[in-house]
This record gives structure tokens, sequence and C-alpha cells, in this order.
């Protein structure tokens, strides 16, 4: 396992639409925190054969309310108990709503060398609707401060789809968005989560995201601006300048191992047919397995071959450059075409094989949710 995974619950105020799992900062474990996480590499140094990380990934939550001493000692652990390769990409998810200069550069000096904004949008209007920390101007401000500070690979996390915006708001927000330069861009359609705030709106019929028509439509008009502006889009929700694809967010894609920590997060295991574990979103039961030594993790799911192949073209057909032929049959025994005749009959529209790969085309990946169906 080269990479890991540090889930930080903790948010200042939770946004209404957003159901990844978080506490209030308020929370008394917040100031014990760190020292957990460090707990729990020490635990795990001495059960798992993992590193050294060539990527790490500080998520959230809300990571950029740790203080940049407490990223500094995480890192030092890590580094120390595991290794960390001298060219590993070092990622800490930010709200803007949270920082300064002087933390920017903290967190640059404790060895984060990938910084994850989240924009969300540039227009004050959007962040109101999505009861934002920050306004347009703050996020401008931690952009340049995010420069200042040294951060020459910096992505910002933006929205689209949302209540009352037109394609034309959203194509101005993303000239805004382009002026700043970001290497990296991850651009998702609104989603109604589950039990979210928005949910309970959208059911009285309070809250009007994007209709389907329209959401295609501003998908479609991302793809080509960004595309010109010299973004590849490299998976369903990501836009990279060349050389800034997130490694850490390949590995998952290309369903190699990682090992996770804090609650909410999951583990992966390559050996065999590959092996998830998860902790559970609950910050009292990781607390306490931890304060009696005892791993937090429970055991997920097993895969069988079947299973293996199936979430190998799962994860695989997100990005753009797909799934390998030859792997595949390598791993598998079989290629795609055979193991999976009807399916890749069903979606032959969507689905192409070229230089010995397989992938979705645009259309394809504005249906992925239905078309994936047919492999699994
Ligand atoms: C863990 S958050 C990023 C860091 C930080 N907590 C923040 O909000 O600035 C991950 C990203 O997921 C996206 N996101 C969260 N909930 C979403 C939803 N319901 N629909 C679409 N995107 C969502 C947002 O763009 C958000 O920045
Ligand atoms: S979007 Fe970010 S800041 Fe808002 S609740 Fe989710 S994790 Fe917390």
């Amino acid at each position: 396992m080269n990479a890991l995974y540090l889930h930080i619950p903790f948010c200042r105020r939770k946004c209404p639409y957003c159901d990844f799992f978080s506490v209030s900062q308020t929370s008394p474990v917040f100031q014990e925190y760190p020292r957990l996480l460090i707990a729990h590499l020490r635990l795990l140094a001495r059960q798992e054969q993992a590193g050294p990380f060539s990527t790490v990934f500080f998520g959230g939550g809300t990571p950029s309310l740790l203080s940049p001493e407490s990223v500094d000692e995480i890192l030092s652990e890590v580094a120390c108990l595991f290794g960390l390769a001298s060219d590993a990409e070092v990622t800490l998810e930010a709200n803007p709503g949270t920082l300064s200069f002087e933390m920017l550069s903290g967190f640059r000096s404790a060895g984060i060398n990938r910084l994850s904004l989240g924009l969300q949008s540039l227009q004050d209007a959007r962040l109101k609707v999505l009861g934002r920390l920050h306004t347009a101007a703050e996020g401008l401000q931690a952009v340049e401060w995010a420069r200042k500070a040294g951060f020459d690979n910096l992505s910002c996390d933006l929205m689209f789809g949302l209540p009352g915006q037109s394609l034309t708001a959203l194509m101005a927000d993303v000239e805004a968005v382009l002026a700043l330069q970001p290497e990296h861009l991850s651009y998702y359609g609104l989603t109604v989560e589950e039990g979210t705030p928005f949910e309970e709106l959208h059911r009285q019929a309070v809250l009007h995201p994007a209709t389907e028509d329209l959401a295609t439509e501003m998908y479609l008009a991302l793809d080509e601006r960004l595309g010109v502006a010299g973004y590849e889009h490299y998976e369903i929700s990501n836009y990279a300048r060349p050389g800034h694809a997130c490694r850490h967010n390949e590995v998952y894609w290309r369903r190699q191992g990682y090992l996770g920590l804090g609650p909410g997060a999951h583990s992966f295991s390559e050996q065999g047919w590959g092996t998830r574990w998860e902790i559970p979103p609950d910050i009292d039961r990781y607390v306490q397995a931890l304060r009696e030594g005892r791993d937090p993790r429970i055991y997920l799911e097993s895969f069988d071959r079947s299973g293996a192949m199936a979430e190998t073209l799962y994860l695989g057909l997100r990005e753009a450059a797909g799934v390998d032929e030859a792997r595949f049959r390598e791993r598998f025994g079989q290629g795609v075409a055979e193991a999976y005749p009807v399916a890749v009959e069903k979606t032959v529209d969507y689905l192409v094989y070229e230089k010995g790969r397989w992938h979705f085309t645009l259309s394809g990946w504005l249906l992925y949710n239905h078309l994936i169906q047919n492999f699994l």
C-alpha cells in the first residue's frame, strides 16, 4: 500500500448539501484528534505492511481546521513510521473560509505540496444558496495567499447545476475560475443527498436544482470550455493541466491498495482479488477503540474473481484512460468483451476500444450510472 488517506471529520458549520462524514469543530475530540491519528499510525505500523507512501491525502470534513503544527507532526510521524517518497504528492483539502496566509505558509512548510480548495463558485449568490462560510472575494483571496505561500499545484472544487444557476451564469463563473490558472479542477454536478437539509427542501419543492437537460448542457459546455483552456478531462468530474492529474485518486480508480485512517475512511488491499475495510463513521467509537489500543476497522468485503473484474471496470471506466485490455486479460484470464459480451453489446454506442484500452465516450460518462449497471 503506497497511498494514505487521513480523514479529518470536523467542519466549522455543516453545509446543507453535504453528506460527507463530519461533526462540529466544537466537538471535544477536535483538540485531541491529531494525537489520536498519531496513535492510530503507530498501531498500524506494528500491524501493517504499508509504505513508503507516494501519496498522502488529508480529506474531510475540513482538514484546513488543523493547525500547521499538527499537520507537520502527523507527516513527520508518517515519514518516520512508514516512509514518505521524496516526490510524494501530499494533498490537503481546505475551505477558503478557514484560511489565512500564515496558515497556508505553515501547511506548505509542513510538507503539503498540493492544495485542494473548496471554492464551489466565485459568485456570491451561489455561495449563499450553498450555505458556504466564505464569499467569492474570500475565495479569490485564498488563491492569492496559496500562490504566495508557494503552492504550485492547486486544485479547485467547483459545483454546477445549482439552484437558480443558468448556463450563462455558470460559464461566467468558469471564466473567473480560469483566470486563476489552477493546475487541477474538480467540477461536481450538485447531487441532492439523502438525509441532508437540501433533500428536505427539495422534497418540499422549495429547492430547484438544474433539470437533467440543463445539467447535461452544463456538463458538455464545461468539457468544451475547459478543453480549449488546456485542461484534460481525465475523469468524469476531474480536469487537469498536463502532468497534474491527482495521483492519489488514481490509486482508487486503478484499484490499487490504500490505507485510510479516521472515522468514515476505507482501506483496500490488493492481495488476492482484493479486500476492503471501513472505519465506522462514528467519532466516539473511533476514540474508544484507539484508547483501548484496538484496531478501529471493520471488515467490509472480500472480492471474488467476478467481483474484482466488475469493480475494475466500475472504477476504471471513470477515467478517460479507461481499462487496459492486456492487463485485464493477464489478471483475469479473459478479455473485457469475452467476460462481458452482453454488457459490451448493450453499451456499444458509448464504449470505445482503441489502442488496447476500453473507455467511455463523453456521452457515455453522462449516462455512466445507468451504463455501468450492465457490468455489475
Ligand atoms: C470534503 S469536501 C472539500 C473540502 C472542504 N470541506 C470544503 O467544503 O471546502 C469535498 C467536495 O465535494 C463536493 N460536494 C460535497 N457535497 C456535494 C454534493 N451534494 N453534490 C456535489 N458536490 C458535492 C464539494 O465540491 C466539496 O468541495
Ligand atoms: S462541503 Fe466541506 S465544509 Fe461543507 S460540510 Fe461538507 S465537508 Fe464540511
